[in-house]
């Protein structure tokens, strides 16, 4: 608590001193379920709660994990009322989350009662019956039900996010507010568990918050083996990346960079979520295939002959022989193989023109040749950003597709970029580095002819 600063402090004493107050005044005004002969109800919610609140679950946004805790909190609003519900919110005080320290769960628990005892009351305001519903009565609640979630939801994430900001310094406009809006309709959808659970409870008693909320740890444990899969991707691609970049000194950092790039046009100009991932990947590893080209070719100094140009020119093809089992990579193929292919048709490895040129691979030749341009070199410095720019226009329609250099510029207005910081000489001690860059469209390897 020391580590907060004052007007954090200041805002969790009074959302706990609220909390504590609201308690008490409806123990003493209403009587407290434990009075009323709700106490099976109470302790069965209170402990369900309890079990989602230990095990915060990944909802179906990557920015946001949240327990679905606020279901049994909504079911008790409607079996046993406003008082009952901040009750069961009280006991995320007790929760087990690893690492979670006391006054993090002492600040859950005072949020999440204020937000049961608020949702009860408008609950009760519109004329919702407290109490195990009746079949015959179910649509009635329904109305009631639904406003008493749409005060719960946003209180618990304003009474949060309100925490939050005070305690890091966060202001409200750097919350990703796409992924907000998906946290949000995600949270209003789990909110009907609660009345679910509450509906079920005529027929199978507590039975019904088994049955209602077996499958959502199921959900869970989907989404946990999703993520981890997701992380297996990553580790493997990197790790290809790596070993790219070990052939050369002057280009490390450069797949991340393209796949920076390539998902900043993607996203400009609407691929979808699963679409975006796999242009990141294929951004990765769009030189994947240089660990088939002898290192003494990618280092010489001076001119090429033409075997050793045409040994450059068959990295996309190794590239796909390297990646070609990785099952995962999808379109992302298309975009290795192709992606020193040319508007013009003068590209390589298969000399493709316009449409013909797979989209991920027009991505990806812009998002390559800019970072390249925008990178030291052995031969040469970094171009400045607007350079490199003002380079992709010149060749758009020969080099480029001129629809993806429009859509890179429209991205780069929006988040400027972060060229790599400058790249010292290289120590003396054997490390490796290309001489020529064959992504650096202003300075093209030559190549001599004849013996
Ligand atoms: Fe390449």
């Amino acid at each position: 608590m020391r580590d907060l600063p004052w007007p954090a402090r200041v805002y969790l004493v009074a959302v706990i001193g609220a909390a504590a107050a609201l308690i008490a005044r409806a123990g003493v005004v209403s009587g407290m379920p434990v009075a009323t002969g709700d106490l099976d109800v109470l302790l069965v919610l209170a402990l369900l709660f309890l079990v989602c609140e230990s095990m915060p679950t990944l909802l179906n946004v990557e920015q946001f994990a949240v327990s679905v805790s606020f279901s049994a909190s909504l079911a008790a609003v409607v079996l046993i009322g406003p008082e009952g519900a901040a009750l069961v919110g009280l006991t995320a005080v007790l929760s087990v989350r690893p690492g979670l320290p006391l006054i993090k769960r002492l600040f859950n628990g005072a949020q999440f009662a204020i937000c049961g005892y608020a949702a009860g009351q408008v609950y009760l305001a519109l004329d919702g019956r407290v109490g195990v519903p009746q079949v015959n009565a179910f649509d009635d609640l329904i109305g009631p039900y639904a406003a008493a979630t749409a005060v719960y939801v946003p209180l618990n994430i304003v009474l949060t996010l309100t925490m939050v900001a005070l305690a890091t310094g966060v202001r409200d406009t750097e919350v990703p507010m796409r992924g907000m809006a998906q946290f949000l309709l995600s949270y209003l959808g789990y909110g009907t568990f609660g009345l679910l659970v509450a509906g079920l409870w005529a027929t199978v008693q507590s039975i019904s918050a088994v049955l209602v909320l077996l499958p959502l740890f199921v959900a869970r444990w989907a989404f946990g083996q999703y993520h981890a899969q997701q992380r297996s991707y990553d580790a493997t691609i990197a790790a290809l990346c790596q070993a790219v970049e070990t052939k050369d000194y002057y280009t490390r950092g450069h797949c991340t960079r393209v796949s920076h790039a390539s998902s900043m046009i993607a996203q400009e100009i609407g691929m979808g979520l699963e679409r975006v991932r796999a242009i990141r990947y294929a951004g990765m590893l769009h030189d994947v295939g240089k660990l088939g080209v002898p290192t003494k070719v990618l280092q010489k100094d001076g001119p090429l002959t033409e075997e050793e140009f045409a040994a450059i020119q068959l990295h996309p093809m190794r590239g796909l022989e390297i990646v070609r089992g990785i099952g995962f990579l999808d379109e992302a193929y298309a975009g290795i193989m192709h992606h020193h292919e040319k508007h013009d048709g003068t590209g390589y490895p298969m000399g493709l023109a316009g449409d013909e040129i797979p989209e991920f691979a027009k991505v990806i030749a812009v998002a390559d040749a800019f970072d390249s341009m925008t990178s030291d070199r052995s031969y040469r410095g970094a171009r400045p950003v607007p350079v490199a720019v003002e380079e992709l226009r010149k060749s758009a329609g020969t080099h480029f597709d001129p629809v993806m250099v429009d859509a890179f510029i429209r991205a780069l207005e929006r988040e400027p970029w972060q060229p790599p910081r400058r790249v010292d000489p290289p120590p003396p001690e054997a490390v490796a580095t290309t001489i020529k860059d064959h992504d650096d469209p202003t300075t093209p390897i030559q190549v001599v002819t004849g013996p």
